[in-house]
């Protein structure tokens, strides 16, 4: 079982801790999924490519309560680790929960730093490996942020990120307290789901579970993938975590890789020279240089130069339109 089944299975009504995301009123259980379940999944993930922790610069990317690191602290025995968060870690709650479970301090190559929503406070090269644990479906821009990593981290650093559960997955919504049953964004509106979260009480809970669920960024593995190779890593490793499900008729058109798909677990390591130079395939258009012509169709081109592709099919049908109309005039 791993430690985000662990979390699921939990009967929580206590969900934010210290302003982060905690996942059960049990705080024993709480604990032991990430002190000794979430680190000791990484120490395995990384085990198997003959990583090992030990002695090495290591980071943690949205830490949250620092309980998955103190494990890693103690158990792979790290020169250092770094949580970083947007919400300062609770080193005291750290502490104190810690003694509970026979940690009786935390460890000195363990510290926590707050970061912004897309800047790390560290040095370039400063890293030999970051982690994130359960946080990529929680950052609002994953862009900058995996750009940051990279910037952080060596040349020869390696990634490892662990994502669940995506959002169009069973407990995608991150409310499994509420909605045992899954699927809840897919059979309710927010209002709906709002409401019902309410009149099961615990308002404390329902007020920032439902923030959390309101916030997330709806990141699918594909979507994970592509923020990846936008920021400059290559995936080298992956793992996918998949469940069976019985499909809501309301999510009758979600492909199977996004219904099917709850988790992730992956390594990645800097591909290519850096993110500036990005290692997207530029659209064939977009690398054309302008035309000459200073006119409408230049303008609408030259902008779709800094767009997705997405939007830049849309601005070539736009822009065939308007060459119709630069050659009518
Ligand atoms: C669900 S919690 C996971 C915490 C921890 N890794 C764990 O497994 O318990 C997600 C965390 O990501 C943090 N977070 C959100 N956006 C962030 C960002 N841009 N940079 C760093 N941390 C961020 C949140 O504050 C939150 O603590």
């Amino acid at each position: 079982m791993s430690a985000s089944e662990a979390v699921s299975m939990q009967s929580s009504t206590e969900p934010v801790s210290s302003g982060h995301y905690s996942g059960s009123a049990d705080g024993t259980v709480w604990f032991r999924s990430h002190f000794e379940q979430a680190a000791g999944e990484v120490i395995d993930f990384l085990g198997g490519d003959g990583i090992s922790l030990e002695g090495k610069r290591v980071a943690d990317v949205g830490c949250g309560d620092g309980i998955t690191d103190l494990g890693l602290a103690v158990r792979a025995k790290p020169a250092s680790l770094v949580g970083f968060d947007v919400v300062p870690t609770d080193t005291a709650a750290l502490s104190e929960q810690a003694a509970g479970c026979d940690v009786q301090e935390l460890p000195d190559n363990l510290s926590f730093v707050t970061c912004g929503e897309t800047g790390l406070p560290a040095p370039d090269g400063s890293f030999d490996y970051v982690l994130s644990w359960s946080a990529f479906e929680h950052i609002l821009d994953p862009v900058p942020v995996l750009r940051d990593i990279r910037r952080i981290l060596t040349d020869e650093g390696v990634l490892f990120i662990q994502l669940w559960p995506f959002y169009d997955s069973a407990h995608g919504t991150h409310l499994v307290d509420w909605f045992p049953e899954g699927f809840a964004q897919f059979h309710y509106d927010d209002d709906e789901i709002l409401r019902r979260m309410r009149a099961a009480g615990n308002q404390d809970a329902v007020t920032g579970m439902y923030e959390a669920y309101r916030t997330l960024n709806r990141i699918t593995a594909d979507g994970l993938h592509a923020a990846l190779r936008k920021a400059g890593f290559r995936v080298v490793k992956l793992e996918l975590q998949a469940d069976g499900a019985h499909i809501p008729h309301e999510a009758a058109d979600i492909p199977p890789s996004r219904i099917g798909i709850s988790g992730i677990k992956l390594l990645a390591v800097k591909d290519g020279p850096g993110p500036d130079a990005t290692s997207e395939p530029q659209p064939e258009a977009a690398a054309q240089p302008a035309p000459a012509a200073a006119g409408t169709t230049a303008r609408v081109r030259h902008a779709a130069l800094r767009i997705s592709r997405g939007a830049l099919r849309r601005l070539d049908d736009r822009l065939e339109r308007l060459q119709v109309a630069d050659r009518d005039q």
